[in-house]
């Protein structure tokens, strides 16, 4: 008799974890239908591999610089870009160590090589 109570508690808990853990599965599959549909749909510059690091570049900066740096890098919070005024040393560093309010390692390596290559081709 002692416990009893219990047991169908535990299935109602057991079930309600089922419950959550497949909705959160059919979560994430939406959430990858949604991602493919909009780059397919979209035909942007968004894809997962990257030939040309300037299109890497392109997909850093979108990520981690336009917030601050504007969509077409025509300035914001912080300095336009598009106007040639820094040097690929200017931009890696800048990058690096972070200037002022901007935070700094927001990329490294390959992608912010890339990042400066994209800034400097839009800004020639
Ligand atoms: C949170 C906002 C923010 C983000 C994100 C950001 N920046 Fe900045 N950036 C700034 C600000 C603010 C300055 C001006 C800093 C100063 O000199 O006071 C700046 C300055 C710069 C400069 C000029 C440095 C110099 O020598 O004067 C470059 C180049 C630059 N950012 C590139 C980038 C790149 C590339 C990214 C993405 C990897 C990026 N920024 C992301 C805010 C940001």
């Amino acid at each position: 008799m002692r416990g009893a109570p219990l047991f169908p508690f535990a299935v109602t808990a057991f079930l309600g974890l089922l419950l959550i853990l497949s909705l959160s599965l059919v979560g994430i599959n939406i959430g990858d239908d949604l991602a493919g549909g909009n780059e397919n749909g979209e035909g942007n510059a968004e894809q997962q591999e990257f030939d040309d690091p300037i299109e890497l570049g392109q997909s850093v900066y979108e990520m981690n610089c336009a917030s601050c740096h504007g969509g077409n890098l025509e300035g914001g919070v912080g300095p336009a870009l598009d106007g040639g005024n820094y040097s690929q040393e200017e931009i890696l560093s800048a990058i690096a160590e972070g200037p002022g309010s901007m935070p700094a390692g927001l990329a490294s390596g390959e992608e912010a090589d890339a990042v400066a290559e994209f800034i400097l081709s839009v800004s020639e």
